[in-house]
């Protein structure tokens, strides 16, 4: 998945890539952050293992050797749709919005989607509405939560 970008005159290598390793989990966190300023790095990278085990999934853009643009998912089961993705975290570095690659990662997650059997893409975003309906999302239900303690 390369594309090349132009930034100060040099030509750069954008690319969609998945992120599996504890670098590439560091390399996220700040990207991250840009959703969950609270996110401490180290705990986060410390729970990667035991995150993708359960099917945390994490995708990356990189414009040359730089994060900008990250998206988290799962695949569960559903009883209509067979299965459904589901977006979790979506984040661009405040520099590097308004260039497409938030909706580059919607594209490959779509990709994903539909190779992974999955009948429809799930997300609940208070802000982002804009972004996904250019992207082919349409508005859903309205969404509840109960904290757990413990
Ligand atoms: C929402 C967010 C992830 C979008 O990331 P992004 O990389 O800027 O997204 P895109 O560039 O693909 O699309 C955003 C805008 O750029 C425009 N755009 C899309 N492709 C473009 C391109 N190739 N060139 C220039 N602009 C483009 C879109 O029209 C969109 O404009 P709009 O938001 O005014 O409708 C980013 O703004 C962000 O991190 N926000 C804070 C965290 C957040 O709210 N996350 C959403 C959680 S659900």
């Amino acid at each position: 998945m390369y594309e090349s970008g132009v930034n100060s005159g040099i030509v750069q290598a954008i690319q969609v890539v998945a992120l599996t390793t504890e670098s590439d989990w560091r390399a996220a966190t700040p990207v991250m952050r840009v959703l969950r300023p609270s996110l401490d790095e180290e705990n986060f990278v410390s729970r990667r293992e035991s995150l993708m085990c359960d099917g945390y999934a994490l995708l990356g853009v990189k414009v040359g050797a730089r994060m900008v643009s990250i998206a988290s998912y799962t695949i569960s089961p559903h009883v209509i749709y067979g299965r459904e993705l589901l977006v979790h975290d979506m984040a661009t570095l405040p520099d590097a919005q308004g260039r497409g690659h938030a909706s580059k990662l919607l594209n490959e997650l779509a990709s994903i989607a539909q190779k992974q059997g999955c009948g429809r893409i799930f997300v609940h975003t208070r802000h982002a509405q804009a972004l996904y309906s250019r992207n082919g999302f349409s508005e859903y239900s309205t969404g509840m939560i109960k904290k757990i303690d413990g």
